[in-house]
Parts: C-alpha cells; sequence; structure tokens
C-alpha cells in the first residue's frame, strides 16, 4: 500500500519505517525542513534504536515531504502522528491535530477516490469522531465513511525500542467508522501473529490511555509501596520481584524509584485527570499517582540532606539527566526538578549523561557538565537519576551516594548509600 505519515517523531517515524520494511511505500510529511532532510538523507530524525537502518535499507520506499497535497494524491492510507502535548492546565493541546486535520481537508478536496484517515496520535476519546472527522469534513466538502475512511490505531512503542514494539506488538488495537477502514486496516496488518482488537473510534482511544495511566499507576504504586519499605527495612525489590510472579499481576513497572517520566505518562495521566474533572468523574486514584509522582524526586533530595544538610557551595554529581536510558529525551525526566531544586539550595552542580547533554543544557547551561562520568565521582556526594547501564562500573568506594534507580555496584561499594524508596 502506499502510506503517508503526518508528523515524523519518535511515533512517526518509526511507523513508517517499520511499514517499508513490511513491504509498503512511504511518504513522509512534516512542516519540519530539518527533518524532511534528516529522512531523505536516510537519517533518523530520532534518536531511537534501528531506525536509521531501516530507513538506510528501504530508502527506495521512502520520500519526505512537506507537500501534504501531493502526498495525499499520490498515497491510499495517512497515519495522523502528530504531538498531543500537554497545555498549562493539564488539558490536552489539539492544535498540531487540528491543523492536520484541516490540512488533510483541503488536500482531500482535491482528490478523487477513497482515502483512509488513520489516528496515531494519543488523543482522547471521541477527538477522532467529534473534532477531527467534522473538520476533515469541512474543508474537504466530503462526507466520512463514504468518500473517506476514518479509524484510530493507538501505539504502544517504548522510546528506545519502539522499532521492536512495532514490529513485535503484544496485540494490534484499532477502532474504525466504516467498515470498509476496517478492512484495509485488517489488509495492513494481516501478517501479524499477535492477538488484533477491533472496536469503535472512542474505545480505542480510550484504551490508549488506560493503558498508560495503568502503568503510570503501577509505577506510583511500587514508589508509595517502596517509601514505606524503605522506612520498614524491606527490600522493596524483593517484595515486588515476589509480588509480580503472580500470575494475575506480572512484574514490569514494577521498578521503584524517582518516578515516571517521558512525553506520555504524565502528559496522558494529567489529560485524563482534566477529561474527569471537565466531567465530573473525579479521577482520584490517578490524582494520587501524579501526586507520588511529584513527591519521589524531592525524597531524594531529603535523603541527601540527611548527609549533607546544607549544600550551599557543596559539589553535587548529577548521574544521568534522559527520563530513562538509551534516549536523548529530557520530557518531564526527573532530573528537571532535581537540577532545580539542586540550584535553588545553592549547590555546584555537575552532571553527566552519555546523551542528553545538549537536550538539558537547552533548560540548565548555567551547571556544570562533565565529559564522561568518571568526573562526577570528585563530588561531595553522587545522585544517580537515569539507570544508564554505564554507571553499573563506576567505582563508588568511598563515596556518598544517593540512588534513584537502584543501581547495585553503588549499593554495594559506596561508603554511604540511600536508596530513594529501598
Ligand atoms: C510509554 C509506554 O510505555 C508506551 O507503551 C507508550 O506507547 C508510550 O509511553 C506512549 O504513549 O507513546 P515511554 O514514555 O517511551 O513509553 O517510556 P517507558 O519505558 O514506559 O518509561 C516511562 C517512565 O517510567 C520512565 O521515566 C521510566 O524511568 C519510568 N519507569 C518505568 C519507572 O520508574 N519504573 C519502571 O518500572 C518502569
Amino acid at each position: 500500500m502506499k502510506i503517508s505519515i503526518a508528523g515524523n517523531g519518535y511515533v512517526g517515524a518509526v511507523t513508517g519505517a517499520c511499514f517499508a520494511k513490511l513491504g509498503h511505500y512511504i511518504i513522509f510529511i512534516d512542516v519540519d525542513k530539518k527533518r524532511i532532510d534528516l529522512i531523505n538523507k536516510a537519517i533518523s530524525p530520532v534518536c531511537e534504536k534501528g531506525l536509521d537502518e531501516l530507513l538506510s535499507n528501504y530508502k527506495d520506499k521512502i520520500k519526505a515531504t512537506n507537500d501534504y497535497s501531493s502526498a495525499i494524491k499520490e498515497s491510499d492510507i495517512i497515519f495522523i502522528c502528530v504531538g498531543t502535548p500537554s497545555k498549562s492546565d493539564g488539558h490536552i493541546d489539539l492544535s498540531f491535530i487540528e491543523d492536520a486535520a484541516i490540512e488533510l481537508g483541503k488536500c482531500l478536496k482535491n482528490k478523487d477516490g477513497w482515502h483512509l484517515v488513520v489516528v496515531k496520535s494519543t488523543v482522547l476519546p471521541g477527538t477522532a469522531e467529534n473534532v477531527i472527522l467534522p473538520l476533515i469534513e469541512k474543508h474537504s466538502g466530503k462526507k466520512a465513511g463514504k468518500d473517506f475512511g476514518l479509524a484510530t490505531n493507538p501505539e504502544f512503542l517504548k522510546e528506545g525500542v519502539a522499532v521492536k514494539d512495532f514490529l513485535e506488538p503484544d496485540r494490534i488495537v484499532f477502532g474504525f467508522y466504516d467498515e470498509k477502514s476496517r478492512d484495509v486496516l485488517r489488509e495492513l496488518y494481516k501478517n501479524f501473529s499477535c492477538p488484533i482488537v477491533e472496536t469503535s473510534l472512542s474505545t480505542a482511544e480510550m484504551i490508549k490511555y488506560v493503558n498508560n495511566a495503568f502503568l503510570a499507576t503501577k509505577i506510583s504504586f511500587a514508589n508509595e509501596i517502596g517509601n514505606i519499605c524503605k522506612k520498614l527495612g524491606i527490600n522493596t525489590y524483593e517484595v515486588f520481584h515476589a509480588v509480580g510472579l503472580d500470575n494475575r499481576i506480572n512484574p514490569a513497572f514494577f521498578g521503584a524509584g524517582i518516578g515516571f517520566g517521558g512525553s506520555c505518562f504524565p502528559k496522558d495521566v494529567r489529560a485524563l485527570i482534566a477529561k474527569g474533572d471537565e466531567i465530573e468523574s473525579n479521577a482520584r486514584m490517578l490524582k494520587s499517582a501524579m501526586e507520588v509522582n511529584e513527591e519521589q524526586p524531592i525524597k531524594l533530595i531529603q535523603l541527601l540532606k540527611k548527609h549533607i544538610p546544607s549544600l550551599k557551595g557543596k559539589k553535587i554529581g548529577v548521574l544521568g539527566l534522559s527520563f530513562k536510558p538509551n534516549t536523548d529525551d529530557i520530557r518531564e525526566s526527573r532530573a528537571i526538578p532535581i537540577v532545580d531544586i539542586l540550584i535553588k539550595n545553592g549547590a555546584d552542580v555537575i552532571a553527566y549523561d552519555p546523551l542528553a547533554e545538549d537536550n538539558f543544557k537547552k533548560l540548565f547551561s548555567q551547571i556544570e557538565y562533565a565529559p564522561s562520568c568518571k568526573e562526577i565521582l570528585n563530588s561531595d556526594a553522587i545522585l544517580i537519576v537515569t539507570d544508564w547501564e554505564e554507571f553499573n562500573n563506576l567505582d563508588y568506594k568511598g563515596k556518598i551516594v544517593i540512588d534513584g534507580r537502584k543501581i547495585e555496584k553503588a549499593k554495594k561499594e559506596a561508603a554511604v548509600y540511600e536508596g530513594v524508596c529501598w
């Protein structure tokens, strides 16, 4: 099939490159000229394992453009993969989605023949049917279900392993407006052996939110229990190892620590909370999950102050700045509140991250950045913020280490060691 992809961030770039691997012809559309140029040179626009290789191996099946109109004319399906960030009040910001729907509508006006519109961006239930559909109909003068098809197909890709997640999914979920859209998606995904859930547009949209909200709540639950375990002198990780062995539960995402970051969990949980408030359905558990998540980084600083009560003029080393290992992404990284509090307390911060330094510098140009993790060791205390593999090879002997991510070597070797909730 000929597929266009609107929005070439993590989701769009991975989706397009993987569909190219599966034999489809891909036209990436983006407003960002830099991203278009990179893709046309077979270079990934985002830091994602395996993506450069796919773009280069399948470059004869891939092109990128900022011209919606030609892309729509040349393709049979468009996947909308634009971002849906948070507004300052937690509500979802649909402006990129709306722009894409308007542009798409204008292009469909001049296209003969049927086209399938698939929404992959994370949007609240009802968005495809009540926001995207009317905008496309208004700007195209065409009718959904007759002149164009509409479907929602949420992604469950984890940054860093997104290519693998796409090609070997646990399940595929799609919602459809009309049967023709359903049939095209069945054909598109026919070679996947995982379960495929076919449902309504809004149920598929909701499944994505519930998935992320559950995992985020699971992490906050582990952190809350971890805080109790620490006070009782119980090993949190041993507890969750055993609890995770219960078939009804599952061990994943019980990693207690300084909480979750990234472009998805915090934003999606906030959007669901805001939606709940709007329809007078108070999402108490989700609010608590966010509260625990805000408090965990503060606990790390409290533990540091237990050993160094005044941070003024003290050299504090921060290991890790990205929101998780194997990415340069710092969106909602727990390093942000931690570095912010350290600066406010007058500490001299020296930080190291293998990939995220440049991104972090845009937020905090005033701190020192170490060229390697070894330099961090000459600090008055070391904070472990991201669980990069290389932090397991450092010599922590004689050091004060406050660990937010449970690095075993630090626990074994440090002269003073505090785990945030173990
Ligand atoms: C998340 C979901 O896992 C994906 O399924 C989803 O598709 C994606 O959001 C999205 O909505 O697009 P991602 O944000 O890439 O993926 O990152 P995760 O690997 O889920 O990690 C999120 C955060 O949780 C990280 O800060 C990580 O350090 C933290 N985490 C994760 C823990 O604190 N403990 C754990 O046990 C696991």
